[in-house]
């Protein structure tokens, strides 16, 4: 299998590249691409010293996966010219989530939308939505899901390199923290670019541009979680927040059933499910580099009638993005093998 990182030179290219070796992905041969910023630098990959293409004016014959974390522009641009030229491509980003001819995967969760691929194009869901999809699946399936609530915690890394700079630049700025403690207002923070507020010893209830009321990753949780699960009039409430955590997003959810579920139940059903592990206090300190999404706080929602709450910590830039995109290329090179 021929594979090409879209994308090698940021974040989730770069967890991509290490999952490859990790997970002894049988790539034939790996190609990468980046801007014309990052081209001819050089990066290792499974043991190689690989030099990044510029994307603009490459061939892309003979990629067989192609796995794309350049952002939302650049892939609908050049997805479809690498689909063209006879490439699958996984996309991490928003470009193609919710196109109807395109599945939204979660490699655990519903791996049958993988039976067509009509543009040859597969989206992966954005990673607040990633981590909470094999925690929520197994539940609905027992005792039917009537309402999600959830509240998140998000990484400053799920806004890219960017991000990550703003929180760590800030840090910087801060020094001695207990300046804090006493008036907020004693730093002065030049370097808000990001996030609409200092990020550093603070949280921000609004994560992503406002697109009404909401901000737009309020609404790709509730319509990602919609199309994934097949619950196309799932009510779903969500509050997006950004925290200054570099890595490893959170969610507090407060699930809703249509029919009784004790906490034992949940706990057992999750004990077993795909992709999920039990942890008495998850935090994305503890998850951060670990594939599974980490669930804990189980208890009964005491509001509603069949309600559990609950507490998720995944990496968002492990599960939430690069590796949900290789369980994906994995299961298509199983099923080709199986063909064949
Ligand atoms: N970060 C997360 O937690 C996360 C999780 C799920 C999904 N995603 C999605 O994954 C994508 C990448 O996120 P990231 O955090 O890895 O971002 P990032 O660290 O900022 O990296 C962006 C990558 O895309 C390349 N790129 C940007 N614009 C390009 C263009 N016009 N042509 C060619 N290459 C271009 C960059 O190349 P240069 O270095 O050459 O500029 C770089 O390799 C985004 O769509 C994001 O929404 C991110």
């Amino acid at each position: 299998m021929n594979v090409g990182i879209f994308g090698a030179s940021g974040q989730v290219g770069g967890v991509m590249l290490s999952l490859l070796a990790e997970r002894n992905f049988p790539a034939t041969q790996v190609r990468l691409f980046a801007s014309s910023k990052s081209a001819g630098k050089k990066l290792e990959c499974l043991g190689e010293q690989i030099t990044i293409e510029d994307v603009d004016g490459a061939d892309f014959t003979g990629i067989d996966i192609a796995l794309f974390s350049m952002g939302a522009s650049a892939s609908l641009l050049w997805a479809p010219k690498v689909a063209a030229s006879g490439a699958i491509v996984i996309d991490n980003s928003s470009a193609w989530r919710m196109d109807p001819e395109v599945p939204l995967v979660v490699a655990e969760v519903n791996p049958y939308e993988l039976f067509t691929i009509p543009k040859g194009i597969i989206a992966n869901p954005n990673c607040t939505t990633m981590i909470a999809m094999p925690v929520i699946k197994p539940l609905h399936e027992r005792a039917g899901l009537k309402r999600v609530t959830a509240s998140t915690y998000q990484a400053v890394s799920g806004a890219g390199i960017k991000g990550v700079a703003e929180l760590s630049g800030q840090m910087q700025l801060l020094g001695d923290p207990s300046r804090l403690t006493m008036s907020g207002d004693v730093v002065e923070f030049k370097n808000i670019e990001v996030f609409p507020k200092p990020i550093v010893a603070n949280v921000i209830p609004l994560a992503g541009e406002l697109i009404d009321d909401e901000t737009v990753e309020e609404h790709k949780f509730r319509d990602e979680s919609r199309k994934i699960l097949g619950l196309l009039d799932l009510s779903v409430s969500c509050t997006c927040v950004r925290v200054p955590v570099f890595t490893g997003h959170s969610i507090s959810l407060n699930l809703e059933f249509l029919h009784p579920i004790e906490v034992e139940e949940v706990s057992s059903i999750l004990k077993q499910a795909p992709g999920v592990e039990l942890s008495d206090i998850p935090t994305p300190l503890s998850c951060t580099g670990k594939d599974p999404c980490f669930v804990g706080r189980i208890r009964k929602d005491h509001g509603v009638a069949n309600g559990i709450a609950l507490f998720v910590s995944g990496d968002n830039l492990r599960k939430g993005a690069a590796l949900n995109a290789l369980q994906i290329a994995e299961i298509l090179l199983k099923e080709e093998l199986n063909r064949n």
